[in-house]
């Protein structure tokens, strides 16, 4: 059996972060996605991985390189522009070749990770399985109708209204006979070859598709706040440890994770919480649910429910930041210079609540 991760595509819904990096990159709890993605397919027992890219391939082949650290096979497959999830599967023909695989969005984080759905497929005559779970809006997702014996008979993508509440979680089990199905499937009306499509294909065919309900959480971590609920979710779910070092004058709750060389000095750090590598936590408050990556430095200021990548610097600021997310080499300090004022220096598409 063989995996694809489809980690191509633009990442538009988080926009600035994803002007400088793959969306799949953004890590959670201090851990890019994709790694996640990679080590969830890794413990199914599967080895031989293709990842499809796009626009940000250079960045992803220098961050997963050839697959060595997780003792998998990584085999980089470039699809020109994102013309669909089935199309991804049409460029990935040679790589997959007639064997049966998991095909697993490199933005999605689930809990509990796919061996036994693995298993189960590979146990059944099945021809694809799909992973859905019950959600409250499903009409922003692809969406399932089963009948009475539980077999899939209908998908619809983003329908309004929704047949279901069962929506399409993005990780798919097929054997060879999805690739007949997206080379007959046409572009949907929003321009992309739609797996959803492909797999209507499979069931109108007579085609064995069945479903497996997911019960535990999944995010799609397309957005912001999905973003940081994702990273919510995985630090309540870190065995917390203490690697770095902290000061008698600081609070560190048990469920704080403090990594290699990171200092936390005169400063309140409440869990589940992870401070990165090599960062400095001075005269602070980190609150609940925050990941700071490494490199960073949090000097007099308060941060709570948030995620700070790498390399930024946060002093003086007056203010609690809540629900934020900070990206790379960012500054964010009071002026010295007069006039008091805010001064700002943002990106394209940068949100900023003010008090
Ligand atoms: O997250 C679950 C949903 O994912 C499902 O419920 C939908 O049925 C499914 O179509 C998909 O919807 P999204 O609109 O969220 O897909 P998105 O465009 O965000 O793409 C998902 C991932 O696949 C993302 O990591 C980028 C990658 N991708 C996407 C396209 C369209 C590719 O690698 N190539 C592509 O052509």
């Amino acid at each position: 059996m063989k995996g694809l991760i489809l980690s191509g595509g633009k990442g538009t819904r988080l926009y600035p972060l994803t002007y400088t990096r793959a969306k799949q990159l953004i890590p959670v709890a201090n851990k890019p996605i994709l790694f996640r993605v990679i080590e969830a397919i890794r413990d199914a027992g599967i080895t031989d991985i293709g990842i499809v890219v796009g626009d940000t391939a250079e960045e992803i082949k220098t961050a997963v390189g050839r697959g060595g650290r997780w003792s998998v096979r990584v085999t980089y497959i470039y699809q020109e522009q994102p013309l669909g999830l089935a199309h991804a599967v049409k460029v990935s023909r040679d790589f997959l070749e007639d064997e049966p695989f998991v095909m697993f969005l490199g933005d999605n984080v689930i809990q509990g990770g796919i061996t036994s759905l693995v298993e189960q497929f590979q146990q059944s005559d099945w021809n694809s399985q799909i992973v859905l779970t019950r959600v409250e809006h499903p009409e922003q997702y692809g969406v399932a109708e089963l009948n009475g014996e539980g077999r899939v008979i209908r998908l619809v993508e983003k329908p309004k209204p929704p047949p279901s509440d069962l929506a399409l979680v993005g990780i798919y089990m097929f054997d060879h006979h999805i690739h007949q199905a997206v080379e007959e499937i046409e572009p949907s009306w929003r321009g992309e070859l739609e797996i959803t499509d492909a797999i209507q294909w499979l069931v109108e065919h007579g085609y064995k598709v069945f479903p497996y309900i997911h019960r535990g959480w999944w995010i799609d971590t397309g957005a912001p706040t999905a973003m940081l609920e994702a990273n919510g979710l995985v630090l309540e779910e870190l065995t917390p440890v203490v690697e770095g070092y902290v000061d008698r004058d600081s609070e560190v709750d048990s469920r704080v994770t403090v990594e290699k060389g990171a200092e936390i000095i005169n400063s309140v750090v409440r869990g589940p919480t992870i401070i990165g590598e090599r960062s400095r936590i001075v005269n602070a408050y980190i609150g609940p649910f925050t990941s700071i990556y490494h490199d960073v430095v949090v000097e007099n200021s308060e941060i709570e429910r948030s995620i700070v990548l790498e390399n930024s610097l946060i002093r003086d600021v007056p203010a609690r930041l809540q629900d934020s997310l900070i990206g790379r080499n960012v500054t964010l300090n009071r002026s010295p210079i007069k006039p008091k004022a805010f001064k700002m220096n943002l990106g394209d598409h940068s949100q900023v609540g003010l008090l």
